[in-house]
């Protein structure tokens, strides 16, 4: 009779320790990158989520021996750093593909269309949540809101933006991606392999022409109610859902989007009833 986990087959995703040695040159090239990074800290130990990153860089994924790495590094148990690259989802655990899509299937995108571009995925693809294609280039994932919700739904590939998409434009994205095809976010700077965007979270600097100048800021809907916010009134083209059409004249007031039976809390008692159509 056994009774341990390993014993029966069960993985408990930890970590085996001790772990083998990177090769010199490599520990050496490690070591010079760490350093940088720790300085930037007063505790050294503060370093660990971009030193996560860097041995990331490395491996593609946080491998045992990237875990002792940075606890010889930071003066940590390997226990305390299995701790943090187990809990975060940005670290992955397993050798994965060189290109992270991770579609958004959180409440907003996954009404707009997410759950229905995962489905597509995986059937176009042949894997599932959490695995690469056979050729080692595409891993695909659910993600969590990406807070750009107002772009939904959205694609993130090693964490840049693909917006408003469909199943028919992420198959083409990932199809591209496969095909070693040039492939643009939507925003932000052009896209690099799982690895390179690696380094860069550790704080490392995107050396490509033209890459930071193209990193560029939010988008236009995203700042709509910043604009609000600070007191602008931009016209707003807003379409009642039910009696808006295209040609419709743009409204310049900030819409009451209260539904009828609950009234928004800035109203007063006597003015608790239904809203009208112009939230009156
Ligand atoms: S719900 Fe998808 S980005 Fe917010």
């Amino acid at each position: 009779m056994t009774n341990s986990s390993s014993e029966r087959g069960v993985g408990l995703g930890m970590p085996q320790l001790p772990a083998p040695a990177y090769p010199d040159d490599v520990r050496a090239r490690l070591e010079r990158d760490a350093r940088e990074i720790i300085d930037r800290y007063p505790d050294s130990r503060s370093a660990l989520l971009p030193m996560l990153h860097l041995v990331q860089s490395e491996e593609g994924h946080v491998t045992r021996t990237g875990m002792q790495f940075c606890a010889d590094m930071l003066d940590l148990t390997t226990a305390e750093v299995t701790a943090v690259a187990t809990f975060y989802t940005m670290y992955r655990r397993k050798p994965s593909g060189d290109y992270q899509v991770g579609v958004c299937t959180n409440t907003l995108c996954a009404v707009m269309g997410g759950d229905a571009i995962f489905s597509a995925l995986q059937e176009h693809l042949g894997v599932g949540n959490g695995e690469t294609t056979g050729d080692g280039k595409v891993t695909l994932e659910h993600i969590e809101c990406n807070a750009a919700c107002d772009f939904a739904p959205v694609v993130m590939v090693n964490w840049e933006f693909f917006d408003d998409q469909t199943p028919e434009s992420a198959k083409r994205m990932v199809d591209d991606l496969r095909a070693g095809r040039q492939v643009e976010p939507t925003r932000g700077a052009p896209l690099c392999t799982f690895k390179e965007t690696a380094r860069m979270l550790a704080g490392f600097p995107d050396e490509r022409d033209g890459a930071v100048e193209a990193t560029g800021g939010a988008g236009p809907a995203s700042l709509v109610g910043l604009r609000l916010a600070k007191g602008e009134t931009p016209a707003a083209r807003v379409v009642h859902p039910r009696h808006g059409g295209p040609h419709d004249e743009p409204q310049d007031a900030v819409q009451d989007t209260s539904a009828p039976d609950h009234p928004s809390p800035n109203r007063t008692s006597d003015s608790a009833g239904p809203v009208d159509e112009e939230g009156q």
